[in-house]
């Protein structure tokens, strides 16, 4: 069992000066993707996914299944982290469910999608913390507005992260990791030209990790949208619009600026529905999905192992993570 906290794995990373990234999934064949990218490469991972984002008809069921996956990978630490949790009682069911990791998203009011307050902010993410410690799983909140589409509902605008309020919002809530609005959004449609320094601001990254050298910082919306899936994609019936993401060079920079989880889904569903295009529309008589699916997943794992490399964390599952279970006796003891 390799299942371990998100503080252990964020603290090794930051002891060792590497990212971690966290990959978001939606089926089991994408789990399986990104931990085969792991194995392969030696590397501690996070496997992140959103309520309800999945085709199962429950989570229990989809979340069961991705948490008996990770038994098969006992050669690397696995943090299994619920993404956007939109209020306590999801991020309760995830923590009951078995997840060694949860994100409390108190940034946005869960029915309207505005913003909150601080103070309620701090007030639902005081309340999954204290559920959470008693069972030794670690969280994450966020702060300041991410934009973009988080669940294909909502298009929240960008509210940059204020570096004082974010030493008072840690310094209330004890969270393992901050999620800070830097300037990048959710989704296929962020950058409208390459980002310069005026939009993707890594000086904000840089004074909040001075202001709160414990908290792990982590970086939302990295995906870097490769134009040449974007054209494999438009190319078998797709109609993804011309957008720019986060550079890759950008992305290792800001580990050393003091992120060490970044977030990544779209570039790895882009790679999984592109391979899927491509062997669908190679065989017209094709009605089993399976094949389809079995390309996807290989293509999804290529794309993982290679931001493995470049966020520092391969090679990097040289150690023996602390087991979730045990972590929790140690916290109710
Ligand atoms: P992308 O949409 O850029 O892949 O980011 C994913 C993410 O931040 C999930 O929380």
């Amino acid at each position: 069992m390799t299942l371990c906290t998100l503080r252990e794995v964020l603290d090794h990373a930051r002891a060792g000066g590497y990212g971690v990234g966290a990959f978001n999934v939606t089926d089991i064949e994408q789990v399986e993707a990104v931990l085969d990218a792991a194995a392969s490469t030696s590397s501690p991972v996070i496997v992140q996914t959103i309520a309800g984002a999945s085709a199962f008809a429950s989570d229990e069921l989809y979340w069961d299944l991705l948490l008996r996956t990770v038994d098969h990978y006992p050669q690397v630490p696995v943090v299994v982290h619920l993404d956007h949790g939109p209020d306590a009682e999801t991020c309760k069911r995830a923590i009951d469910a078995g997840f060694s990791s949860v994100m409390i998203d108190g940034s946005l009011d869960p029915v309207t999608h505005q913003p909150t307050s601080f103070e309620a902010n701090v007030a639902v993410t005081k309340e999954v913390v204290a559920y959470a410690r008693e069972r030794g799983v670690s969280v994450e909140a966020e702060l300041g507005t991410i934009g973009g589409s988080k669940d294909g509902a909502t298009h929240a605008e960008i509210v940059l992260a204020d570096p004082d309020e974010a030493a008072r919002f840690v310094a209330e809530t004890d969270v393992d990791a901050l999620a800070v609005a830097i300037g990048t959004s959710h989704g296929a449609y962020k950058f409208t030209s390459p980002p310069d320094g005026t939009v993707l601001r890594m000086d904000l990254i840089e004074t909040i990790a001075g202001l709160i050298p414990d908290t792990h910082l982590v970086m939302h919306g990295s995906s870097s949208l490769p134009a040449d899936l974007r054209e494999i994609i438009n190319a078998h019936g797709g109609g993804l619009p011309e957008s720019w993401g986060v550079p890759e060079d950008e992305k290792a920079r800001s580990t050393k600026l003091g992120v060490t989880k970044i977030n990544q889904g779209m570039d790895s569903h882009m790679a999984y529905a592109a391979a899927m295009r491509v062997a669908l529309a190679a065989d017209p008589l094709a009605a089993d999905p399976a094949p389809a699916a079995k390309a996807g997943r290989a293509a999804m794992s290529a794309m993982v192992a290679e931001r493995m490399a470049v966020f520092g964390q391969a090679g990097r599952a040289d150690y023996t993570p602390t087991p979730l279970r045990e972590t929790a006796a140690l916290s109710l003891a």
